[in-house]
């Protein structure tokens, strides 16, 4: 798996850098509620490069995490026209819409009872502790199903504990996740074992997705060092992800 880390010195054009993506599905752009962009010109700024590098449609996805973001569709309402009205007014013509990031613990129980925020009006992007499995994951996911949901799993490459136990994720996926891969994973951005997982789990064409999860500036600067790694671009334009159909 070498050609994924061999950098080539060759600077690609950033215009077509994301083309291949076409939509991200991941990002955390809505100003102020949550890790991201901090306020509405840092939000312009991101949306506006990752245009520039080929992405034709942005659905960003505020964490909703009720100890730490205690987010729901009312609390994001307001940053979102805000960002629509800048974009309008700044003649910037990219589709941006907003679902959401559930972390699924025991305080999501009480979200499933109102309708989840989805990418597509039917899947619900999820992300689960990185400390350890929760027990209760084979429940979480069987209840988002059960309501007609498919819950796509955010980055599963970063959860460490699956690593040495691999099978973990077969078994994610037979409890029906489809998963999404973080772009920067398979740059080293997360560290050496997550790149390794994210390679293996596009070897194994487990992969369904992939989206920037940007959050600030150094994520944008790493995405956009990915124009020098000529091999790493083969692989993503390559490999058949879903995100268009989004
Ligand atoms: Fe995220």
């Amino acid at each position: 798996m070498l050609f994924f880390r061999k950098k080539n010195t060759d600077t690609a054009p950033a215009a077509d850098l994301l083309a291949f993506m076409h939509t991200d599905i991941h990002s955390h752009l809505l100003p102020g509620v949550d890790d991201g962009v901090p306020d509405l010109a840092t939000s312009l700024h991101f949306i506006e490069q990752l245009r520039e590098m080929g992405i034709q449609k942005i659905i960003t996805t505020p964490h909703i995490m009720m100890d730490r973001y205690p987010n729901s569709v009312n609390t994001m309402a307001a940053p979102y026209l805000a960002v629509k009205a800048a974009l309008a007014q700044q003649n910037m013509s990219i589709p941006f819409h907003h679902a959401a990031e559930y972390y699924l613990d025991e305080q999501f129980e009480a979200l499933m009872t109102s309708p989840l925020l989805t990418l597509d009006g039917q899947m619900v992007l999820v992300e689960i502790s990185f400390m350890s499995a929760p027990p209760q994951l084979h429940q979480w996911l069987f209840d988002i199903s059960a309501l007609g949901y498919t819950p796509l799993l955010a980055h599963p490459e970063r959860y460490s504990y699956c690593h040495k136990n691999f099978e973990l994720y077969q078994q994610f996926k037979q409890w029906g996740c489809k998963f999404q891969v973080n772009l920067l994973s398979l740059t080293g951005y997360y560290g050496k074992h997550i790149q390794l997982a994210a390679e293996k789990l596009i070897e194994l064409e487990m992969i369904d997705f992939i989206g920037t999860d940007l959050h600030h500036e150094k994520h944008l600067r790493a995405i956009t060092d990915i124009g020098k790694n000529k091999k790493l671009r083969q692989v993503l334009e390559n490999y058949p992800f879903g995100n268009a159909a989004l």
